[in-house]
This record gives structure tokens, sequence and C-alpha cells, in this order.
């Protein structure tokens, strides 16, 4: 949520700005700003609206080698150029880029005001510009500065500051909110995601929560709030620059689908055990006679991850027959709730930054119980805070629409259902059936991206109604949860999501031709009651499109789409796949914006 970079070196800083915050635009895309040290003063230039409106805004002489840029998701003030950092002083000596809340804005807003500071936007980051100012007295360094003002805030933060009178450093500092350095010859980069350095280095240092960096052309030193030096070591990122591009897609969405054989694959790389029928997970860092002392399974994550969170918790009560259950992280945080010794939590976070679902386990943690992640983003703040847990490998999702890390979540869970299964009462011949079906899913997930043109097609029929309803039972509501989630989030058509079971106790009142209902019709051991809500619907005149195993009778539907057969338990994930192609298909039909659809971030780092 919201983007930072930052450059100094021999360089104008102002292309590698420009370029590493259209990299890191899916954070937020409200508004965006660059500022550069120069002659002694400070050059400014933000504007409302997309990265590409400020590369058009920025002046031809707007020259300097130090520079800050930010690419913004409104939390305190609308988007406005007033409101787009970098933010300033009043006297334009310091420029601060800002990722997080400061909880504490207002307080600090009228000691502020008390002392004169006029502001000029409603942010909460203004302040923290005036608060380094005002301790940036004769011959203080801008590392102490920063320090002291970060002394008086209360919350949430990933930032970079630049002194025009000291150009010849940047000071960042991280508490909640990523900051990478990454190395140059003779430059430094910073940023709040490597996706903005990975085309100049793949060398990076991450800075932990608590610390600050001041970073210099020729190197950088990391010190804590209390001005203690730590030493960091740089790593090397692991993904190479092709996976941060489109790879000739027309949108990293639709790029991001069709990775999704491949990171099936990674997912499950060297985890099956075929002689054991069963899963290796490295990370659980719990052995199996702690696992067979876990008498529940609680699942937390937000949005898309929390409705994996429902399909990983059908697996696990199936193959392992531990009660599961998934809640939205967002909502267990505020509840006071009741943590128990023998569940075990499992916190699912596709970037492993989104603060409700890290603030969960925070609370977890604090009552003493145990925390597992099934996380992507190698390192990242959920990652760090569990006690182990299942990195997904389904490399670096872009898009805001969760499509390939939803999938191989699934996967982290089917792993931990075998595992569990297995520990437990799965026999080993029904752990060589998850083990032979796991495999098959690549091929499978191949077969179903074929039908795409189909696909396009149909969505584009059904694209142009006032709403959708998506239906599953039992294992396939949370399929419909998510098919719901996908439609709504990138084209903006209304959809409701319903247990079939359920659309009898009210919701068929909504019922009628304009209210197409997308049906998942999987050919288990409910399919005759699946066909019988198909008939209800359409005896009220609804249109349906079916995604099935089995093409029901004519009479019952207007429109399916075939998918292959996994083992029951595994059905989930592949039916999900078609509504990742219906929902993106509908969205380029209404011209949406699909990688960055209105209102939305790709991280939400803020409550
Ligand atoms: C998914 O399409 C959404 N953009 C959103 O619901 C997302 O899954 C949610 O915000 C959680 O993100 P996380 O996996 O990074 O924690």
């Amino acid at each position: 949520m919201c983007g930072i970079v930052a450059y100094i070196g021999p360089k104008d800083a102002t292309a590698f700005l420009l370029e590493g915050l259209q990299r890191l635009e899916y954070r937020g895309y409200d508004s965006a700003g660059v500022a550069v040290a120069a002659k002694g003063g400070l050059k400014v230039c933000k504007v409302k609206g997309r990265v590409a409106d400020l590369a058009a805004a920025v002046p031809a002489r707007f020259k300097g080698t130090t520079g800050i840029g930010h690419t913004r998701w409104a939390t305190h003030g609308v988007p406005s150029d007033a409101n787009a950092h970098p933010h300033t002083d009043v006297a334009e000596r310091i420029a601060v880029v800002h990722n997080g809340i400061i909880e504490n804005a207002d307080q600090l807003r009228a000691l502020l005001a008390a002392d004169g500071v006029v502001f000029t936007s409603e942010t909460d980051t203004e302040v923290l510009a005036h608060l380094v100012a005002a301790h940036s007295g004769e011959g203080v360094e801008l590392e102490d500065a920063v320090r002291g003002a970060l002394g008086q805030v209360v919350g949430t933060y990933g930032i970079a500051v630049l002194d025009s009178q000291q150009p010849d450093r940047i000071v960042v500092a991280r508490n909640g909110s990523p900051i990478v350095l990454g190395l140059g010859e003779k430059e430094m980069f910073v940023a709040s995601d490597v996706a903005a350095l990975v085309r100049y280095t793949r060398q990076v240092v991450h800075l932990e929560d608590g610390e600050l960096a001041t970073v210099r052309a020729d190197g950088f030193r990391t010190f804590t709030e209390d001005a203690r030096t730590v030493t960091r070591q740089p790593s090397t990122v692991d993904w190479e620059v092709a996976s941060y591009d489109t790879a000739g897609y027309q949108h990293y969405l639709l790029k991001e689908i069709h990775e999704q054989p491949a990171a099936v694959e990674r997912t499950l790389s060297g985890r099956l055990d075929e002689r054991f029928a069963t899963a290796h997970l490295g990370g659980l860092n719990l052995d199996a006679r702690e696992l067979r002392e876990i008498r529940r399974v609680k699942i937390l994550g937000c949005g898309s991850a929390y409705y994996a969170g429902e399909m990983g918790a059908q697996l696990i009560e199936e193959l392992a027959r531990i009660p599961a259950h998934s809640e939205p992280a967002s909502e267990f945080r505020y509840r006071n709730p009741v943590i128990e010794a023998d569940t075990l939590y499992v916190a699912v976070s596709q970037s492993g930054e989104t603060y409700d679902t890290l603030a969960a386990v925070q609370e977890i943690k604090r009552k003493g119980g145990r925390v597992l992640g099934v996380v992507n983003t190698v390192g990242s703040a959920i990652a760090r805070e569990c006690d182990g847990g299942i990195y997904l490998h389904a490399g670096p999702e872009i898009s805001v629409a969760s499509t390939k890390a939803f999938t191989s979540t699934v996967i982290a869970f089917a792993l931990l259902a075998l595992h569990f299964g297995r520990i437990h009462d799965l026999s080993p011949a029904d752990g060589r059936r998850i083990v032979a079906g796991l495999k098959a899913l690549p091929d499978q997930i191949r077969e179903i991206l074929e039908q795409e043109k189909e696909i396009a097609e149909l969505a584009a029929a059904y694209a142009d109604n006032a709403g959708m309803m998506f239906i599953g039972r039992t294992r396939g509501y949370p399929v419909a949860r998510e098919g719901a989630q996908k439609l709504k989030e990138i084209s903006y058509v209304h959809a409701e999501a319903y247990p079939a079971s359920e659309l009898k106790h009210g919701p068929l009142a909504l019922i009628s031709p304009e209210l197409p209902t997308v049906a998942l019709v999987p050919d288990d051991e409910l399919l005759d009651k699946n066909l019988t809500t198909l008939g209800e619907i359409k005896a009220r005149s609804g249109r349906i499109l079916a995604v099935a195993h089995r093409t029901p009778e004519a009479k019952l539907i207007d429109h399916c789409l075939l998918v292959p057969k996994s083992e029951p338990e595994l059905d989930p994930l592949l039916l999900n796949i078609p509504l990742q192609l219906l929902a993106y298909y509908a969205a380029v039909a209404l011209g949406r914006d699909v990688d960055k659809p209105r209102n939305l971030a790709k991280s939400v780092t803020v409550e």
C-alpha cells in the first residue's frame, strides 16, 4: 500500500524514481510525486493521478542526483496534488515520503500548529516533515533529526527523508512497512518493494522494524532508534527480472493466471513423498508428536487469503479429520479471541504485509498461541512473526487481484492436510490418491486455460448485467465466494456468493433473467442436490452458467464450462480457475483498469 523509491549516486535521480514508481504503482495509484535535492534547495513535483501523469508534469530541468518518490493510496485526505507525497516543511528544506499511518498525527499537528506551523495538506505524513525540520538544528546530522522526530511518533511507517542541506545522504526508517536498500556500483537505491530495484541490482538489504539507515552513494549504515549500529548483510533477490514484467501479456493478471501451472509445480516441488504417501514441510517447526496434540486448526487471512483459508479448512477436515475453520483476520483481531493451547493457528498472506493479518498473529502470540504462516513473500513481516510455516514460491504477484498466490495457497493447505492426515488416520491408499491428484494438477490447469477463448466470449456475454450470483455447496462454496470476489474486484459488477443450499431461504427472491447465476456443479456426492437447485433457478427464469465436470441437462442451464475431474478434495482448486478468466474477461469487456482496480491497492498495510 503506497510505494516508496529513492536514489543517490552519480546519475540523474528522476529517471530511476519515475521508472521505479511505475513498477510500484500496483501498491497505490491515486497520486504520485518526486523530490530531488538541487543547488541547496528542493525541487518537488507531485500530482493527483497515475505515475504517467507525474512523468508528464515533471519539468525538463528537474535535475538532481539525490531524490525520493512516492505513489499513494489515500488514507488521510482525498487524492489531490496537495495530499500527494513528498511532503515538505515550511522552509522547504526537508522532504518526506511515507507508507503507513501516524496514529498520533492529530496531537502532533496541534503541537506544531501552536508553534506556528501552517499545514498545506490533510495528511498524517506532513507532520513528519515538520518534526524532522524541528529537530534539524545547526550542525545536526539528518539521521539524528529523523531519530528525534520518530521518537515523537506513534504508528507504522516506512519512510525516506531528504534534506536539501545534506544532499550526500538519504535517511530511511522502517516500522511495520517494508524498506529495502539496493546496492549498486557507487550508487544506492531504496524502495518499499524489490520490484522497483531488480532492474538495477539484485543485491539488497531488508531493514528490520525499528531500524534506520543512512544511505550514501558509496554505501549505507544501519542503526536502531537509540543510535546503536547494527550490521546487515546483503542478500540476493531470487527472482529473475522477467518475473516482474508482463512478458507480452496485456495485463499482469492474465500473465499470473497463465503462470499457475508453473506456480503449482514450485509450491509442490520437493514436498511430495510417494514412498510414505505424504508431504514433507520443512518449515513447520513442529514434529509428528506435537502435530498429534493439535485438536483444532484456526486459519486467518483477509479477502482472497481468507477464502483460500476456507478451502484449506475443508482440506484439513476431510483429510486429517481435525476441526478446522477460517476467519477473516480483520475481524478476529478485534474480538478478544480465546487462544487455545491445542489449536494450531495459521496465518495466510500473499504479501506477508497485510496489517490486519499481522495484528492477528501478534495477538495470538501475545496470548501464547502458536502460529504457522502460509506466505508468498519470503522474509515479509508475517513470515518473520510466525513460528514456522510454508512458503508458496508462487513468484512475484503484481496484479492487485490475487490468482496464482490463491491457487498456491490452496496447494500449500493440501500439503499440510496430507501431512496432518498421514500422521492421523488417512490411509496410505488415500495418501497416494492425493499425491497423484496433486501431481496431475498443473496439466489439468493447463487444460482449463486452453478454454480461454470460449470463456472470454461467455464473459463478454455475461458482463453486461447489473449483478451475478455465485453458488456452490460445501466444497463449492469457497469457490463461489472467491469467484464473486474476483468479479466485483476487477469488473465492478456486483456479485453475491451463496451456499447453493441457502438459496431457497431468501436469495431466490433475487433470481430473474437480469441476475444470472454461476453455479459450481462438481461430479460429487452432492451432484443431485446441485441439479435440483439449478431446476429451482430455471423455474424462476434465471440464467445459469454452470462450471461442471459433466454438462447438466440442457433444460437446466444456459451455458456450461467443463473442468477436468481431480480428487473430490482437490476439485475446488480447479473449479476456481475458469472463474478467474471469467472475471478477467468481464473486466476487459467493460474496459476496466484490470491490474489497478479503482479504490484498491495490492497490499493493505493499514487498519
Ligand atoms: C485479492 O484478489 C484481493 N486483492 C485481496 O482480497 C487480498 O487477497 C487481501 O487483501 C489479502 O492480501 P494478502 O494475501 O497479501 O494478505
